[in-house]
């Protein structure tokens, strides 16, 4: 596995692979590598010729008050995980190497970044178009992976991508759970042995909100009282959002069409977890 430190070499390993009429998957990281990455290296290494991963801890996507500096960097693991399911190269820039000292340009996210996450977030989503942006600039491959977990981040970037015209194909990737239901996250490993437990409740609260709508349950209110109320049995009580709304759109409307995804952002003592769940969709098995 190759691993690159500067935009150049790692431009021209892609530009040849190109140029040979390879299809080239890439998979962008923070790093702190878990089961949910290396599957979305699966998904590249299965669907095109070589996959390349980055791994770059974006400063511009974190607000001072947030975890930046303690985000877990894990860089020798990361590598050996990272070779180990088959990337053929990553790029590991630092951060002069992304941004110059006065760096001035943003990529202004698509107006889908607006709610939930962008309302309590607020610089996040153009900390991520204009990363993401850069990173396809360096790295024009032909496909790129994000996870179903950041799910409103992969519809800001198909929308970006559509937009302004990267003509990257996106595929968004499943989201891999343990096996009470918790998704894997890198912010996972900040819970303490209690906040582990409550943290089950994310999952239970999605699982009772994909009963309801089973059920031919549309209001919006009547979902996100279950959310709530299951939240709650968990001792989940700092909610930023529990919502129902349409996949396609994320904005709130009383009445949900079929096409319907649950949001999910709590905190438990410092750390934020979120999770979604299409309720129009078989539930996945644990
Ligand atoms: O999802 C992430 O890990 C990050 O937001 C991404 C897409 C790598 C951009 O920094």
């Amino acid at each position: 596995m190759l691993v690159f430190k500067g935009k150049t070499d790692a431009r021209n390993w892609v530009l040849r692979r190109r140029c040979r009429g390879e299809r080239v998957g890439l998979v962008p990281t923070m790093g702190a590598l878990h089961e949910g990455h290396l599957q979305l290296v699966r998904k590249a290494v299965a669907n095109c010729d070589r996959c390349v991963a980055t791994i770059f801890v974006n400063p511009k996507q974190f607000a001072p008050d947030e975890d930046f500096a303690r985000y877990p960097r894990t860089l020798q693991q990361d590598l050996d995980l990272l070779r180990s399911a088959g990337t053929a190269a990553v790029f590991v820039p630092d951060d002069h190497t992304m941004y110059s000292a006065n760096a001035s340009t943003f990529v202004q996210p698509p107006r889908i970044a607006q709610p939930w996450e962008g309302q309590y977030r607020p610089h996040h989503f153009q900390g991520v178009t204009t990363v993401v942006s850069k990173i396809f600039n360096i790295l024009p491959v032909t496909h790129a992976f994000f996870g179903h977990k950041d799910f409103q981040q992969a519809i800001v970037i198909q929308r970006m991508n559509q937009e302004l015209d990267f003509g990257i194909e996106i595929k968004i990737v499943a989201t891999v759970r343990e096996r009470d239901g918790l998704a894997l996250s890198s912010r996972n490993r900040y819970l303490s042995v209690r906040q582990r437990q409550q943290a089950a409740g994310l999952f239970a609260a999605l699982r009772g909100a994909h009963a309801v709508f089973a059920t031919g349950q549309r209001q919006a209110v009547a979902l996100e009282k279950t959310l709530r109320d299951t939240l709650a049995h968990h001792d989940i009580t700092e909610i930023d959002y529990a919502v129902a709304v349409p996949a396609e759109t994320l904005e709130p409307v009383p009445l949900l069409p079929e096409k319907t995804i649950t949001l999910l952002a709590v905190r438990l003592g410092t750390t934020r977890l979120i999770d979604n769940l299409r309720l129009d969709e078989p539930l996945p098995a644990l």
